[in-house]
């Protein structure tokens, strides 16, 4: 809850499978002061939307035309109070006016050490094939928050996993998931208490 006593609400974007929407929906099952009321989707038939259903969570399809033209969807947010934005694997670049609208109340995780393999089409597979073409001994993930520029944001959280040299880029995204379930839910729960103290 808030200073007022509200539940956070969070939105979490994503256009994938969904297995970090999956952890982080039902980590915040689990929690009295916050709960997911949205997800926002850009691919009809990604994963992610069946999870949200089976959950009871109301899917948002976005276009892409609306999503960047003027306020967009800010308003459909707002109406829908939503409190925080939690990125999963949504691939589109976060409008400068959403930005705005949600300073400081947008996390993303980047799938590697940033600021190395970050930027624009450094996504999926071609992350950990980059990582294991420039010979890292390690890789890991990002937590940010998300500002005006691709994987930018002020740095919230890394870990760190070994790259070893018979590692492909299919084993070295398991690793990497790995640990991307294992702390984004408890990195969107620290936001989350920062958020209910942060004066409004
Ligand atoms: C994750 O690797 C995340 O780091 C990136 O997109 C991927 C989403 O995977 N931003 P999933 O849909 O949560 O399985």
């Amino acid at each position: 809850m808030d200073k007022s006593g509200k539940k956070i609400r969070i939105a979490i974007f994503a256009s994938g499978a969904g297995s970090n929407a999956r952890v982080i929906i039902s980590t915040l099952k689990e929690v009295e002061d916050a709960e997911v009321a949205l997800v926002v989707c850009n691919k009809a038939g990604a994963g992610v939307i069946n999870i949200a259903r089976n959950e009871n969570i109301e899917v948002l399809l976005i276009e892409r035309e609306r999503f960047f033209k003027g306020d967009g969807y800010i308003p459909f947010l707002k109406e829908t109070k939503v409190d925080l934005i939690v990125l999963a694997g949504f691939l589109w670049k976060i409008p400068d006016q959403m930005i705005g609208a949600y300073r400081n109340r947008i996390i993303n995780i980047h799938p590697a050490l940033l600021p190395k393999f970050g930027g624009k089409g450094m996504y999926g597979q071609a992350v950990h094939e980059a990582v294991i073409q420039n010979k890292e001994s390690e890789s890991g993930i990002t937590i940010h928050l998300v500002d005006e520029h691709y994987d930018h944001g002020d740095v919230i959280f890394q870990a760190r996993c070994a790259v070893s040299p018979d590692d492909t880029a299919e084993t070295l995204s398991k690793k990497v998931q790995h640990l991307e379930h294992r702390h984004y839910p408890e990195q969107i729960l620290n936001l989350i208490s920062e958020i209910k103290n942060r004066a409004t």
